[in-house]
C-alpha cells in the first residue's frame, strides 16, 4: 500500500519505516527539514518537506503521495525539561508544541486524508498516567480515564483526548489511535546512550522511588511499538488500542531493574511528602497511583506479536 508517514524521522518513525518497507509498502515520509531528507531516504522512504502546522503544506504533501493510509507520529518531546518544568510539565515548551501537533496537526492530516480518499488513519497516542485512579492495577480500553487529573497533566490529557476522538470517529475510513506505553530502546529516553533523558538521572541516582513505588507502569520497546503500528496500518477497526508489553509492573519493581541494566546503583527511596516537594504532585501521583494497561485487545484484534513481551528481558537486552 501507499503510506504517508508524518514524523518519519522521529524515534518511532525511524523504527517504523524499515518495518513498513519490509512488509512491501511504499512509504512517503514527512519532515520539516530539507536536511533530513537523506535520513528519510536511508530508511527506505521518499521524503517530502512540510510543516505539520501549515494546513496548505500538509494538504499538498499528502496530495503528492496519494496515500491509502496516513500515519501520524508527530511529537516534540525531545528537549530536556528543567526541574521547574518537571514539576509543572504543562509549562514545558515541548509539551505545549506536542499538544498543537495532537490537535491542529491532527486536523490538518485528517482533512488532507479525506480530500485524497485515504481509507485508514493511524495515530500515536499515549497510554500512561491517564486512567482514573480507581479499580485494579491493570486496566483496559473499556476503563474510564481520570476525570480529574493532577493540574500538570490536564492539558496533556485534553490534547490526547482531542486526537483520539478526532481520529477514531472519521467517517471515511478506519481510524486507530495507539496508546503507546513508555518507550525504551535505542533513540528513546531510556537507552544506553549517555544523554538519554530518563536514563541519565537514574545513573546519577537522581530518580528516586517515591512513597511505596506502587504506581504501575506499562512499558514498550520502540521496535515493538513500531511493529504494532505496522500491523495497524494493515488491519484493525476504528478505536483506541493499548500498545504496551505483557508485564505492567510497579515502579518499585522495574526501576531497580532498569538501574541495574544501566549499571547504576539502586534508586534511592523518598517519602511521599518529600516527593511532592521535590518532584511535584504529578510525578508523585505517577509513582504511587498510576495504573498499568492490558495489551489483550491489540494482540487479539491486530494479531500483533512482541519481540520483548516483558521489560525484564527488554531492559537487559534491548536498551542498546
Ligand atoms: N511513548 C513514549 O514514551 C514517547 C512518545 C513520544 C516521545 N517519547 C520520547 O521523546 C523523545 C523524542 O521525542 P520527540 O517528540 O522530540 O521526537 P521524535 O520522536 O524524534 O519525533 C518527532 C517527529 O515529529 C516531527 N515533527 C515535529 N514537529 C513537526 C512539525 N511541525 N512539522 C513536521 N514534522 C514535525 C519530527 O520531524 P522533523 O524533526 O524531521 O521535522 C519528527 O519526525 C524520546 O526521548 C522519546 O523516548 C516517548
Amino acid at each position: 500500500m501507499k503510506i504517508f508517514l508524518a514524523g518519519a524521522t522521529g524515534v518511532l518513525g525511524r523504527a517504523l519505516v524499515p518495518q513498513l518497507v519490509a512488509r512491501g509498502h511504499e512509504v512517503v515520509g514527512m519532515t520539516r527539514s530539507a536536511s533530513k531528507q537523506d535520513l528519510v531516504r536511508s530508511l527506505g522512504a521518499r521524503p517530502v518537506v512540510a510543516d505539520a502546522l501549515d494546513p496548505d503544506a500538509v494538504a499538498q504533501a499528502v496530495a503528492s503521495a496519494e496515500p491509502e493510509v496516513i500515519v501520524h507520529e508527530l511529537t516534540s518531546l525531545s528537549g530536556r525539561m528543567s526541574l521547574r518544568e518537571a514539576r509543572h510539565p504543562e509549562r514545558f515548551s515541548g509539551a505545549i508544541m506536542t499538544n498543537r501537533l495532537r490537535t491542529e496537526a491532527t486536523d490538518h492530516l485528517l482533512a488532507a486524508g479525506r480530500a485524497v480518499g485515504a481509507r485508514r488513519f493511524v495515530a500515536q497516542s499515549f497510554g500512561a498516567f491517564r486512567f482514573a485512579r480507581a479499580g485494579g492495577p491493570v486496566l483496559t480500553e473499556a476503563d474510564p480515564l481520570d476525570p480529574d487529573p493532577p493540574a500538570a497533566l490536564r492539558t496533556v490529557q485534553e490534547g490526547l483526548l482531542y486526537l483520539e476522538r478526532a481520529v477514531t470517529t472519521i467517517e471515511w475510513g478506519e481510524g486507530l489511535a495507539l496508546r503507546y506505553g513508555g518507550f525504551y530502546g535505542p533513540g528513546t529516553s531510556i537507552s544506553l546512550a549517555p544523554d538519554a533523558v530518563m536514563a541519565a538521572p537514574i545513573r546519577k541516582r537522581r530518580f528516586p522511588i517515591i512513597g511505596d513505588g506502587g504506581g504501575v507502569f506499562s512499558h514498550i520497546h520502540v521496535e515493538d511499538a513500531a511493529a504494532a503500528t505496522a500491523v495497524a496500518v494493515e488491519s484493525g477497526r476504528s478505536g483506541v488500542y493499548y500498545v504496551v508489553d505483557d508485564d505492567p509492573a510497579p515502579v518499585r519493581e522495574w526501576l531497580p531493574a532498569l538501574a541495574s541494566a544501566l549499571d547504576a546503583k539502586p534508586p534511592r527511596r523518598i517519602p511521599r511528602w518529600l516527593g511532592r516537594l521535590a518532584a511535584g504532585e504529578a510525578a508523585t501521583v505517577m509513582m504511587t497511583e498510576a495504573r498499568g494497561a492490558s495489551n489483550e485487545k491489540a494482540k487479539r484484534e491486530l494479531g500483533w506479536q512482541l519481540r520483548y513481551p516483558s521489560w525484564r528481558q527488554g531492559f537487559a537486552q534491548g536498551l542498546g
